[in-house]
């Protein structure tokens, strides 16, 4: 049997396996369409992730198709994981669709606690082992790199646990990942239960140790270094923490507690640090969830100072109150562009300096939006640049497009909105009243565009500070238990709002295209 194709040698390089696109995607709300789930990880492989968890190929023909699509591009350095229950049709799939990169990894997995068997499963403790042996070698025929994982480890007793790794590791498993499910774990139970169960499988050697940690009681982050301490090499993890419930272990908490604390875990991984903050920004973005202002590494203010005290410090010595440099994790000062007289040569190389390599025609479309923005707009920030090209990428596929819009509102009555769309070519304006601003001009837009979708995300959030700062507006439509996130920018909320929701329906609109042109073809 061969090791994990994916591990080094050293003892001392920890495997970072990301499951944004996984474990995070399931999170309610976050799904990701086809495109931005290759945007994230086309990121995460030049980032420097070992192992991407790409999703879960019998879920839904489109989770397959963007597992598929993602191995296919992945390069020489990643491993590109997929899903599968321990059923043989998830195994089969999930083998189809990784098996065309150049690393491939199919990740099963079954449940090992009391509970689960009782409840879930339904099963007796030696029909979950025949399962495990049965399920790790149909993988292993499949692939060379499979990971086993036993469902809530953490509740599962030991001895049965050194049961379950032991004929999975005979099996064939390269991974052994025993996760903590339900976030219920405390540091040095789940580091004792890695040592315990290394030293007691005979064959231990022949396989990696994983984490996977849930953070239902804020935990995740410190149980998956404890379970380095206990003898994993491999973190399961993802951006900003995305993930069921109250979410996974954050990656860039682990990849900057490692690197920041060296000289008490003296471990490296193989993270691009500094590609940590467009990591964040980009999963925030197409998953519409917010990055809390205090998150630790990415949150807007982890590098701020208030107080006088530290002010005082900070100006001394950053290193008084500073353990991080914000450059370390990819914080650049914020910088003014500059502004309404700058040429396309400038604005290029701020394009650039902010990662966005974009061609000709896209560069001139998104320069006209910047002069009309700096018309608007006294001072352009790098933030209000990266909204812009947010902005821009929703335009590009558009059926709908926004015209016009005047909308009025105040205390004299029902807000009214006046519209004008252009809907595949054709001009078509409406006057629609509502309950309040946003309200008719969502109103206004359905009585255009009729559809049956409901509207499960309204947010807004400025992109700097000052009343004339830009609105980014996310919006979440769902249809047939489907959803989709639209986004908009605009120093104008109600412009925004209106821009966002828009976005939203051409993305639903390409939805159900796709699902057509599957069931004509299928
Ligand atoms: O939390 C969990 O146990 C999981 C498994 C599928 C690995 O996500
Ligand atoms: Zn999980």
């Amino acid at each position: 049997m061969t090791a994990n194709t994916t591990s080094s040698s050293s003892k001392d390089r920890i495997v970072i396996f990301d499951t944004t696109l996984r474990d995070g995607e399931q999170c309610p709300g976050a799904s990701m369409t086809f495109e931005e789930k290759i945007e994230v990880a086309e990121l995460l492989e030049d980032m420097g992730v070992d192992v991407i968890e790409a999703g879960f190929p019998i879920a839904s023909q489109g989770d397959f198709e963007a597992v598929h699509e993602i191995a296919k591009r992945a390069g020489d350095n990643v491993t590109i994981a997929g899903l599968a229950r321990a059923i043989s049709g998830d195994i089969i799939r999930a083998g189809e669709a990784v098996r065309v990169a150049k690393r491939s990894r199919i990740h099963t997995f079954v449940s090992t606690s009391p509970i689960h068997l009782a409840h879930q499963m339904r099963k007796t403790e030696e029909q979950v082992l025949d399962i495990i042996t049965a399920t790790v070698t149909q993988a292993r025929n499949l692939v060379e790199d499979v990971e086993w994982s036993a469902m809530d480890a953490t509740r599962t007793p030991i001895e049965y646990l050194v049961r379950t790794v032991d004929a999975a590791i005979k099996a064939g498993a390269t991974t052994i990942n025993l996760p903590d499910t339900v976030g219920y774990a405390v540091p040095e139970e789940y580091a004792a239960m890695f040592r315990e169960v290394i030293e007691r499988v005979p064959n231990s050697d022949k396989a990696i140790f994983s984490t996977h940690c849930h953070n239902d009681l804020g935990l995740a982050v410190a149980n998956s270094l404890a379970g380095i301490a206990g003898g994993a090499r491999q973190i399961e993890c993802t951006i900003n923490g995305l993930g069921e419930r109250a979410g996974n272990a954050a990656l860039e908490e682990i990849v900057m507690a490692i690197r920041t604390r060296r000289d008490v875990m003296p471990y490296d991984t193989n993270i691009d640090a500094s590609m940590l903050t467009r990591a964040s920004k980009l999963v925030s973005n197409v998953s519409a969830f917010p990055v809390q202002y205090n998150k630790a590494i990415v949150g807007r203010n982890a590098f701020a100072h208030e107080s006088g005290i530290h002010q005082d410090g900070m100006l001394k010595n950053a290193e008084t109150y500073e353990i991080m440099t914000p450059e370390s994790v990819g914080v650049k000062a914020t910088s003014l562009v500059m502004g309404k007289h700058s040429g396309r040569h400038a604005f290029r190389e701020k394009l650039k300096d902010l990662g966005f390599e974009i061609g000709d025609n896209a560069l001139e479309d998104a320069f006209k939006r910047f002069k009309d923005l700096a018309d608007r707009k006294k001072h352009v920030y790098d933030e209000d640049i990266e909204a812009l090209i947010g902005d821009g990428m929703a335009v590009a596929a558009e059926a709908i497009r926004l015209l016009s819009l005047t909308v009025i509102a105040g205390t004299g009555g029902a807000a009214k909105a006046i519209i004008s769309l252009d809907v595949e070519g054709a001009h078509v304006t409406k006057e629609v009243t509502g309950n309040g601003p946003v309200d008719a001009i969502f109103n206004a837009v359905k009585a255009i565009v009729p559809h049956e979708a409901t509207l499960s995300l309204y947010q807004v959030h400025a992109v700097t500070e000052g009343t004339d700062a830009q609105a980014e507006v996310s919006v979440r439509l769902e249809e047939d238990g489907k959803s989709v996130t639209g986004k908009g920018a605009d120093p104008d909320t109600m412009v925004a709002s209106a821009k966002a929701y828009l976005s939203s329906l051409n993305k639903l609109m390409v939805k159900r295209q796709r699902q057509h042109a599957q069931a004509v073809n299928a």
